[in-house]
């Protein structure tokens, strides 16, 4: 039987709150059950405005846009990350500055941010990876000492904490992923959190094609019409629907996670003692979401072959990033190899193992079992 690497899954009433989102008589944006979830996240993640988008990618261009980020301005960000982080500040002309990672979390290492800043800085943009967040005190005090917006890419993080705060709340945006890989789902779907309050009614804008549609349905303005740039970044309410189904669910998912979390660390922690392979790490002041689970092995070459190996007997793993920095549009920037040198180890060296709700005590068996195989 094939382990995959991801299985989507249904854990309470998705299909019969799409049922009812129908029944409502508003399937578009912002119907009965997009509100029910941005009421649920602001609740729960304790923040000032969330606004449902269509994918992370979506908010994180929102986000672009709401910085104000044009030609000329640069954007400072990892590169080990989605291409999507990148992208939003690239489609609006800025200069990306790629800087190198901590080799303990994989986050953008705090340290050398200060190096990256200059006279044109407007963004800094950290990547909570695996959902454990960067070390956000450091990063915005050089983001108010220089005057800088905060972007916080939370796409894996739902759920998890920086000394007690979730992210996406810290900075002055933060992005949420919904995609079917994530532990909250709904196939595609995203969310812009916007921690300051002069924001929301430009967010609200950018978001419904940038009209003020948003005022008009409060009974705000009498009629609506084009105000700001913008585009259609707001789901149907039948994602919405799928999604505060298992919004409702958080901490079910977290516990089975963290069940699945524990038990490759405690299968493969012999491996990690005999210093066969690197196990994830987790700062004693982040409260992670258990969204992933990586292993470092020595070189490329130990990462492929387990890779294959593990193919060979049915178990699907995968690679993470291919840093941005060495991609076709990262070396058209002038970025070369060895610029950001534990940013290409980690790429090199670093394999995920399957993991999702629904993963079996048997599977994880067989899993375990498999890799310490390869290296007997
Ligand atoms: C760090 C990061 N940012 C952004 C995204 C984009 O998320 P979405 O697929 O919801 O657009 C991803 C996707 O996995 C990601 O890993």
């Amino acid at each position: 039987m094939k382990i995959p690497f991801n299985k989507p899954f249904i854990i309470g009433k998705e299909i019969d709150y799409i049922r009812e989102s129908v029944r409502s008589g508003h399937i578009a944006g912002d119907g009965l059950f997009t509100k029910k979830c941005h009421s649920f996240l602001e609740k729960r993640l304790n923040a000032r405005k969330v606004l449902l988008t269509t994918s992370c990618t979506s908010a994180l261009e929102m986000a672009a846009i709401l910085c104000r980020v044009g030609h000329g301005d640069e954007v400072i960000l990892p590169s080990y990350t989605f291409v999507s982080t990148a992208n939003a500040f690239y489609l609006r002309g800025a200069k990306l500055v790629f800087v190198d990672i901590r080799p303990d979390t994989m986050n953008i290492d705090e340290g050398l941010i200060g190096d990256a800043v200059t006279k044109r800085t407007k963004a800094i943009v950290p990547v909570h990876y695996a959902g454990v967040g960067c070390e956000m005190d450091a990063i915005m005090e050089i983001a108010k000492k220089n005057r800088l917006d905060v972007i916080e890419d939370a796409a894996q993080g739902i759920g998890a904490a920086y000394k007690g705060k979730h992210l996406g709340t810290i900075g002055d945006f933060g992005v949420l992923s919904f995609h079917e890989t994530k532990n909250c789902i709904c196939g595609e779907g995203g969310a812009l959190i916007i921690n300051s309050q002069r924001c929301i009614e430009r967010a609200e804008i950018i978001r419904e094609k940038g009209t003020n549609r948003s005022k008009f349905f409060r009974g705000e303005v009498d009629k609506y019409t084009w105000v700001d740039v913008g585009s259609s970044y707001l789901p149907s309410d039948l994602l919405a629907a799928f999604l505060y189904a298992q919004l409702e669910n958080m901490d079910k998912i977290t516990k089975r996670r963290k069940e699945i979390y524990d038990l490759y660390s405690k299968g493969l922690k012999p491996l990690a003692d005999a210093g066969v392979m690197e196990l994830p790490v987790i700062p004693s002041h982040c409260r992670p979401n258990y969204h992933m689970f990586h292993v470092k092995l020595e070189n490329k070459k130990v990462r492929d072959g387990l890779l294959g190996y593990l193919k060979s007997k049915s178990i699907h793993t995968v690679f993470h990033y291919i840093p941005l920095h060495l991609s076709p549009v990262g070396r058209s920037m002038g970025y070369v190899k060895g610029r950001l040198p534990v940013t290409e180890s980690a790429s090199d060296r670093l394999l995920r193992l399957p993991f999702y709700y629904n993963l079996t005590k048997p599977e994880m068996d067989r899993i375990i079992m498999n890799i310490k195989k390869f290296f007997k």
